[in-house]
């Protein structure tokens, strides 16, 4: 699986580590550059499990601030890797649960500041325009996690990994359990890698149903942030997150509620379907905006 991982990325067998899933690749690295006395700087708000399992490893986790568009703000990471120095720095692009990546210009700037590893999580990847695996030759310190559970529609097979030097695949390799990758699940990724074209095609139907949704969410009383992944995050002008996340439920629309999440107050999560799914969703959202509001 790590050599075929490697020719589908261009990168050699030894830059490959595999995992149960990509969160037991986060669980790796931090279990190899984590624990206490080392810190772990997030970008809220992103992806919950970052901070989770480097709590859970003993890693100190600390925090920057995005800016309005959710993008990167540098002159805040500059701020904060200086006063924290951290041992990893974490970027989910795209980003869970807000949609946009972050452009290459930002890795490479990221890089370049943080003294330890930066782990770019790609796990909605195929979705954006460009990788950060086009800059692992420039820098020994980057570490693209990718998933099998999102473009490939493989989450219950539980398969995942990461791209970077050598040197960390073996550090990593340290920590994990001997034979924790089986056979059987080593044999399905093969398989699937097989079809690549469909499964580029899928994502070629998402993106293009992407941007028909967001559209449609622009003429609507939403705030709409533009997306890389496939999902797209929005905040009702005129309900509150949780009347449209019923009022969208009693019609059969399921959304996720990311109102909990650190600054997105009143913001929702709608997944990307077929054109049936998402023209339901759309004419739910509609009348749920219409009906009078609770508050
Ligand atoms: C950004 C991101 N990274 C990693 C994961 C974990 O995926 P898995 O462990 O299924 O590979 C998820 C799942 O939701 C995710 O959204």
């Amino acid at each position: 699986l790590r050599e075929a991982l490697a020719a589908h990325h261009g990168v050699a067998p030894e830059q490959v580590f595999c995992g149960n899933g990509s969160n037991e690749v986060l669980q790796c690295l931090l279990s190899a550059y984590g624990g206490p006395r080392r810190k772990a700087l997030v970008f809220e708000p992103t992806y919950a499990l970052h901070s989770h399992i480097a709590r859970l490893t003993g890693t100190t986790v600390v925090d920057a601030e995005r800016d309005a568009a959710h993008a990167v703000d540098l002159a805040e990471a500059a701020r904060v890797i200086e006063q924290e120095h951290p041992d990893l720095v974490f970027l989910c692009s795209p980003n869970n649960p807000t949609g946009n990546a972050d452009p290459l210009g930002t890795v490479a700037a990221l890089l370049e500041r943080s003294p330890g590893l930066l782990v770019v999580d790609e796990a909605y990847g195929q979705f954006a325009p460009s990788s950060a695996i086009e800059l692992l030759s420039q820098s020994p310190d980057l570490v693209v996690v990718r998933t099998f559970s999102k473009t490939w529609s493989m989450a219950a097979l539980r398969l995942g990994y990461f791209l970077a030097h050598p040197e960390v695949v073996e550090a990593c390799e340290r920590v994990a359990l001997p034979y924790h990758l089986d056979a059987l699940k080593q044999a399905a990724g093969l398989i699937a890698l097989r079809y690549e074209a469909e499964m580029n095609d899928r994502v070629r139907r998402l993106v293009e149903q992407r941007g028909r949704v967001e559209a449609a969410l622009g003429a609507l009383e939403v705030e709409v942030w533009p997306s890389d992944a496939n999902f797209i995050c929005f905040r009702p002008r005129t309900h509150s997150a949780a009347e449209v996340w019923t009022g969208l439920l009693e019609r059969s629309v399921l959304v996720r509620n990311i109102s909990g999440f650190p600054r997105l107050a009143g913001c929702l999560r709608v997944t990307i379907g077929t054109v049936e799914e998402n023209d339901r969703f759309l004419e739910a959202l509609r009348e749920v905006l219409d009906a009078p509001t609770a508050a």
